[in-house]
């Protein structure tokens, strides 16, 4: 089974947007494809998304309330097929810190969306409800694409 991890800084605000979006699609078309979201930065370690998270997705139809925070750990570098990261700062942590032995295939969100290949997903924590839909129609399309990819 093909498994695929979504890492942002603080896995409250985008990486878990990613994961739902994610999450939802496998769940509708039926796929078997394991999801999961971490931050590279421990400060939100086993809180809920951001409400304003909750509440995009909540817009589209998708519950994230349940997931909870977590730092990327060195067995996820092993463990994962695919980790994606929602911008280019922190696809820099994790090649930094990634084990020698990892796996994993690294990439960018936006790699899967044609025309944005290279391109961050803004971080939409100093922002409103409005940068949260933004977020949510990137990560939307970006699942699009992922999925056209490796499903
Ligand atoms: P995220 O957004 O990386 O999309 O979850 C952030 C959440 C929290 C912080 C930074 C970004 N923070 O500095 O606490």
């Amino acid at each position: 089974m093909t498994s695929i991890l979504f890492v942002c800084l603080g896995n409250i605000c985008r990486s878990p947007l990613a994961e739902g979006a994610l999450r939802n699609e496998v769940e509708r078309r039926g796929l078997r494809i394991e999801v999961d979201s971490a931050g590279t930065g421990g400060w939100h370690e086993g809180q809920p998304p951001d409400p304003r998270a909750i509440a995009a997705a909540g817009r589209n139809g998708v519950d994230i309330s349940g997931l909870r925070a977590r730092t990327v750990t060195p067995d996820d570098f092993r463990r994962f097929d695919h980790i994606i990261a929602l911008d280019r700062s922190n696809l820099r942590v994790l090649r930094e810190v990634a084990p020698w032995d990892a796996t994993a295939a690294f990439s960018l969100m936006l790699d899967h969306v044609p025309g944005r290949e290279g391109q961050s997903v803004a971080d939409p924590y100093y922002g409103d409800d409005e940068d949260f839909d933004i977020t949510w129609g990137e990560v939307s399309a970006s699942v699009a694409g992922i999925l056209a990819r490796v499903a």
